[in-house]
């Protein structure tokens, strides 16, 4: 069973290494990932959070409980105009903070069967989509964050464990 890794665990800060082979292992990946990011009440998670080095997102609709799975995206235009969301990740438990970000992005991605989309996103789906093609590269919205508004006091002793190890 997958599980979510959690700061400050290092492959959060590995880049993730691209998929090539499309096959029902990929797709019973995305499927377990899908269950793990709703148990956890997640909108989206990717590959190095549940400690695979893979580049693979899920970005899930909370309310219907539908769910996508973007193999190999890049991000190809953000907007200039940016948009300010308090951001949580399933990785940093309990610990908030406002991000600023483009507010409309064009990405590709493969799907499941290796067929390769082009397309675009803008409000809550643009900020996801950032926030998981980040944790492919090693990036975690506390990096980007302009003010952490819930949780420092945990973030600080994260932080300093992670220094000790
Ligand atoms: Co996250």
């Amino acid at each position: 069973m997958l599980k979510i890794a959690k700061y400050p665990a290092e492959i959060l800060r590995k880049n993730a290494k691209p998929i090539s082979e499309f096959n029902d292992d990929l797709k019973k990946l995305a499927e377990d990932m899908a269950k793990i990011m709703y148990e956890d009440d997640g909108i989206g998670l990717a590959g190095p959070q549940v400690s695979l080095s893979k580049n693979i997102i899920i970005i899930g609709d909370s309310d219907e409980h539908s769910w996508k799975a973007y193999i190999n995206p890049i991000i190809t235009y953000i907007s200039k105009n940016t948009t300010t969301t308090e951001e949580g990740c399933l990785s940093l438990p309990n610990i908030f903070g406002n991000v600023t970000r483009p507010k409309k992005i064009r990405f590709k991605y493969q799907d499941l069967d290796g067929k390769t989309h082009k397309t675009k996103a803008k409000g809550l789906d643009a900020i996801v989509i950032q926030h998981e093609v980040d944790h492919l590269n090693g990036v975690l919205f506390i990096d980007r964050a302009d003010k952490i508004t819930k949780g420092q006091d945990i973030l600080d002793s994260l932080k300093n464990n992670g220094d000790n190890k």
